[in-house]
């Protein structure tokens, strides 16, 4: 049955629609939200604080089974805000009629889903997204997820993740913008813009949710969902600034997260969500738990039962409950025996009313079930370009030893490695509804690159991974296999050229994937050493989710090349990358370590008070008697198939007054001959400060496009706002001293000039 009845209601507020209340000075929108909250028992209203799983997937411990009916039957009592995993036209509009034609007041539910980097067509992983060091690349990737996503019933996206992380073990990392809180605020912007675009009401938009509010990726030793300890100054100028800048672009929604920060869960952190989010940014929009997160505090020992969590999470400012059902069982009493007052209850209700407002769906509940629009906006040719587009910018240069790359595209090509023939690890463990081994294949992006001018032959070498793959299955990693070395070698002896895809499954990244070693797993390495011995010229692909230490390639392979996990059009953007169809131009958005002992190893490091040995001196210092203190790649590295100069580094002043600004400017010159990009970065280092600062900052970055032989002067500003930091006593703002700015192709290589700011 569709829609035959429309809640009077409804018509009351379309009438009211964009007019401004002539007693106050509310918005229409606002005025909308009062007129239904005063209609609303207790009852109702904790309603919507409810969310509730569907039946598409579950993302944490599955609800009771058979508690489907109790749900359906609670949606028709008006007893549910929202849902997530419920999708498709069909299905979102058939759980929608149950809110809006049985329930009292007819309030539409909002319809939540993790589309992380796709919907059905993939874009690659975030944390590859970040590599492109272009914005652009974020928002065109989340556009087009939100196209497909709302075309399949969705209002409403778990991401950006925007978690900060320094670790490499935390399965997780393949979802963060990696270890920089600028780069990682310059994206959440791009991603939220993408998802939400200029209008909510615009069925092809999502509200976005900036997760996971906060300091997630910094649980100890990397095990997911484990704690976080880490002082106020690491949370305030290294976590949050991402998602201060997601509340500054208009993100609609926050989710909290699993993690505790010093003894309080950040479900139940009034610090952050209250004070800081809804407090000093002035968020408007609502905060959802993570999964369950609201009744984990009982687990964490933060609550003692249903009532404590429920009185701590509302308090705090956890306006939804995800699937936890803590507000549904215990609110009702806390509210009823005074413990709180019902206008924390309000509030909670009124911010999410007002996003149900904001994405229409009082107008036209069912504005995003349209299963023509799901048909025709799927997987489509100028998705697919999309995400091949954002593929190839996103793919790191890490090694290119004699110009190897690009490839020609003749003579004979050795393509081994089982990754290489893998069209479903391309697709990413966060993969939404992407279609089991519906990615191009690094196999075939070559083969249809070359066509019939080359002759490509392909042989699986190792084995990865055996049994089952999935979401919900733990990976099993065939750790010795030789079986198939011999023809491998065979191949890469008869061959002009070997391709070697490297790496790992995706589902050994993603939530509930933590590893304790960051190796490549299984034989790969040794087939790698046999492949060296009989052919020198082999090219190294490394598809993967996190910073891995690669220290035998870095030193024996001639060519390497970070892959990632890139999506649906994988094997074509390797391809236009290897054959120079693209001059890669990624750098990389976190430190690549010589050994998992190096880990948390970033370049926004600290001083420290024994940073050099002192004299004769060599072994009270900070330093390892194994390894040096460097990355083997350092943030921000990234090669071209030409070069980059920088000269010219020049400040317009060397001392500047708070309200003044200094201007930075470079020349960087494209020595090479073939046109490339660079992501010319900008960095600055606070001498001193109220608390220390770290050795470099990134505060600024342009990709710019150079052709062979161009110059091209760059300008930078420093301003008040590029020097101010968290201080010791918690504000924001700068302080007088001395400074240092630095300009280079990444993070170690830079050109430097001192300032002072008075
Ligand atoms: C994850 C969130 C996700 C949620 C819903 C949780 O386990 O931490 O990132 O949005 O599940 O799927």
């Amino acid at each position: 049955m569709r829609i035959t009845f429309i809640n009077s209601l409804f018509i009351g507020f379309i009438l009211l629609q964009n007019c401004n209340s002539p007693e106050t000075n509310m918005s229409a929108t606002d005025q909308r939200v009062e007129d239904l909250l005063k209609q609303m028992t207790l009852e109702e209203k904790i309603g919507q604080l409810n969310l509730y799983n569907g039946t598409w997937d579950v993302t944490g411990p599955a609800p009771a089974e058979g508690d489907s009916k109790e749900k359906y039957d609670n949606i028709k009592k008006g007893l549910v805000g929202g849902m997530l995993n419920i999708l498709t036209a069909e299905a979102t509009r058939e759980a929608q009629e149950l809110a809006v034609e049985n329930s009292r007041l007819g309030i539409p539910l909002i319809f939540g889903y993790d589309v992380v980097h796709g919907y059905k067509t993939m874009a690659p992983i975030p944390l590859a997204q970040a590599a492109s060091w272009d914005p652009e690349v974020a928002r065109k990737s989340n556009e087009v997820a939100a196209l497909e996503a709302s075309s399949a019933g969705v209002h409403w996206s778990y991401a950006p993740m925007i978690d900060v992380t320094r670790d490499p073990r935390w399965g997780r990392m393949m979802e963060s913008p990696g270890e920089d809180p600028y780069l990682a605020s310059r994206f959440a912007e791009a991603w939220v813009d993408g998802f939400q675009g200029e209008d909510l009401a615009n069925p092809h938009t999502l509200a976005a949710c900036a997760k996971h509010f906060a300091g997630y990726g910094f649980v100890e030793a990397g095990r997911d969902y484990n704690s976080a300890d880490i002082s106020l100054q690491t949370l305030y100028n290294i976590s949050l600034p991402p998602f201060k800048a997601a509340a500054k672009a208009g993100v609609a929604t926050v989710m909290n997260s699993f993690n505790e920060i010093a003894g309080v869960p950040a479900t139940g952190s009034e610090l952050l969500q209250r004070d800081l989010l809804k407090g000093d940014w002035e968020f408007s929009g609502f905060v959802v738990s993570d999964w369950a997160s609201v009744g984990e505090m009982i687990t964490h020992g933060f609550a003692g039962d249903d009532a404590e969590a429920a009185y701590k999470a509302l308090k705090a400012g956890s306006d939804m409950d995800m699937e936890a059902r803590v507000y549904e069982r215990a609110l009702g009493k806390v509210i009823n025996d005074g413990q709180l007052d019902v206008s924390l209850v309000d509030d909670a209700v009124r911010r999410i009313l007002k996003v149900k407002f904001d994405l229409g769906l009082f107008d036209d509940p069912y504005l995003y079930c349209d299963s023509e629009k799901e048909q025709n906006n799927l997987l489509t040719p100028d998705n697919l370009a999309a995400s091949r587009d954002a593929a190839k910018k996103s793919i790191v240069l890490l090694k290119n030893k004699n110009n190897l790359l690009p490839l020609k595209k003749s003579g004979s090509i050795a393509v081994i490695g089982s990754l290489a023939e893998s069209k479903d690890i391309p697709l990413g463990s966060w993969r939404a509804q992407a279609v089991t081994n519906s990615a191009v294949s690094l196999l075939e992006g070559i083969q249809s690159a070359v066509g019939t001018n080359a002759q490509v032959n392909y042989t699986p070498g190792y084995t990865l991974t055996e049994g089952l793959r999935s979401f919900t299955t733990e990976l099993n990693i065939v750790t010795e296999d030789k079986s198939g070395f011999a023809k491998a070698i065979a191949l890469a002896k008869s061959s002009d050229v070997v391709i070697l895809a490297m790496g790992e499954d995706c589902w050994q990244t993603g939530e509930g994937r933590s590893q304790t070693s960051i190796n490549l797993k299984g034989s790969q390495e040794d087939l790698l050493k046999e492949l060296l011995k009989v052919n020198p010229n082999v090219v190294i692909t490394l598809m993967n989710g996190r910073s891995l230490a690669i220290p035998y390639l870095a030193e024996n392979a001639p060519a390497i090349l970070e892959v990632w996990h890139l999506g649906s059009e994988a094997g074509n953007a390797i391809a236009d990358v290897l054959f120079g169809d693209y001059n890669p131009s990624g750098k990389l958005p976190v430190s690549f370590p010589r050994n998992l002992g190096q880990v948390p190893i970033y370049y926004n490091h600290k001083n420290g008070g024994r940073p050099v040995p002192d004299g004769g001196n060599t072994v009270f210092w900070s330093h390892y008697t194994d390894a040096p203190n460097t990355p083997l790649f350092p943030f921000g590295y990234g090669l071209s198939y030409t070069n980059f100069e920088y000269s010219d580094f020049k400040l317009s002043k060397n001392q500047m007054s708070a309200s003044e600004t200094i201007t930075v400017s470079v020349m960087v010159k494209n020595s090479g001959s073939v046109d490339g990009e660079e992501v010319v970065q900008f960095y600055i280092r606070d001498h001193v400060g109220s608390v220390t600062r770290p050795v470099k900052e990134l505060k600024g970055f342009q990709k710019i496009l150079l052709k062979a032989g161009e110059v091209r002067t760059l300008k930078f500003e420093i301003s008040q706002e590029t020097l101010s930091y968290y201080r010791l006593d918690l504000t924001f703002g700068t302080e007088p001293g001395d400074y240092t700015a630095m300009v280079g192709g990444n993070s170690e290589q830079v050109l430097s000039a001192g300032f002072e700011l008075r």
